[in-house]
């Protein structure tokens, strides 16, 4: 039977590709996105992700969950992703409509419709509307199967500060609600992400492959262009696809169960995912943190989906 799943965004283009994955996957059963302000503001999260569900030719709902943090004003990356998240290719304005019911709310409905330890949720962005659902809602808490989500960093460290990765940077109080829940979580942080790097190759492949194909090597470009300046590194890093990909092969990534908490408090290292990875602490482990990936399994993974849709 396939996984029900819920995706937890705030598009970007990585996120895209990571929605464009999940549909494209029989063994996934997508059933709703919920949108967060992030890499932009959520006026746009939400739109980027209706124009991803349309590229696809789908219609699962989208909902517009948080436009802020819990307790911080909101911290963008379009240095990152363009003035509107998904820039490099202009797509068409979404038809697809917005759904009425609150993003929070619809997790809430759907964990306690659902059968229990039945739906996985995965977060792509900050955790914002997963905290807040497990604030207003306690009890949907032990229904949730797993939680699979992009964010924190161990020996890479962090990309917004020289301490935190973004997502967990830009709400550290709903990452320590999330990271202390006491449901199983499986962390891609950059230390497996920043291995998921693009190469010409694999762009030339997508860029070959039709429509959505050349809008997927359009994003990746659009996003390249960051970190080849930032880490002189060739390609850029699908970073949230590896979430999708953990769900539908696990075998292609590597970790460890261990402890992480997250730092709320210091000035300096504001929403650094403290790993113990070498397990020098008694701290209980609450998370499978994943360090490494198997670039090129990933990658062919992404282009015969890719090629499906
Ligand atoms: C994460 O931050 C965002 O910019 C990306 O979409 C990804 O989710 C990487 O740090
Ligand atoms: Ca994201």
């Amino acid at each position: 039977m396939a996984q029900k799943i819920i995706i937890d965004t705030d598009p970007g283009q990585d996120d895209a590709v990571a929605i464009l994955l999940a549909l494209a996957s029989p063994e996934i059963d997508l059933l709703g996105i919920t949108a967060v302000a992030g890499n932009v503001p959520l006026d746009l999260t939400q739109r980027n992700a209706r124009q991803v569900v349309e590229l696809a030719g789908r219609d699962t709902p989208v909902f517009a969950g948080c436009d802020a943090p819990l307790a911080r004003p909101l911290v963008t990356a379009e240095h990152v992703h363009g003035k509107t998240g998904l820039d490099g290719i202009a797509l068409p304005e979404p038809t697809l409509p917005l759904q009425a019911q609150h993003g929070v709310d619809f997790i809430i409905e759907t964990l306690r419709r659902e059968a229990p330890d039945s739906v996985t949720l995965c977060p792509l962005g900050p955790l914002t509307n997963i905290a807040t659902a497990f604030q207003r809602a306690p009890d949907i808490v032990e229904r949730v199967r797993r939680i699979v989500l992009m964010g924190g960093g161990c020996f890479e460290g962090g990309n917004i500060t020289p301490a935190a990765e973004f997502n967990i940077y830009v709400d550290p109080e709903a990452a320590k609600i999330v990271f202390g829940c006491g449901r199983p979580i499986t962390v891609l942080p950059l230390d497996a992400t920043h291995k998921a790097l693009t190469s010409k190759d694999w762009i030339a492949t997508m860029r070959g492959m039709g429509r959505i194909g050349e809008v997927v090597a359009s994003w990746t470009d659009f996003f390249e262009r960051f970190d080849v300046a930032k880490y002189g590194s060739e390609g850029a890093p699908l970073h949230d696809p590896c979430v999708i990909a953990w769900l539908l092969r696990p075998e292609l990534f590597k970790g460890r169960e261990i402890n992480v908490e997250i730092e709320t408090s210091s000035e300096l290292t504001l929403g650094m995912t403290v790993a113990d990875w070498w397990g020098v602490t008694d701290r209980p482990a609450n998370a499978l943190f994943i360090g490494d990936v198997d670039r090129d399994g990933f990658f062919d993974l992404l282009t015969e989906r890719i090629g499906r849709l």
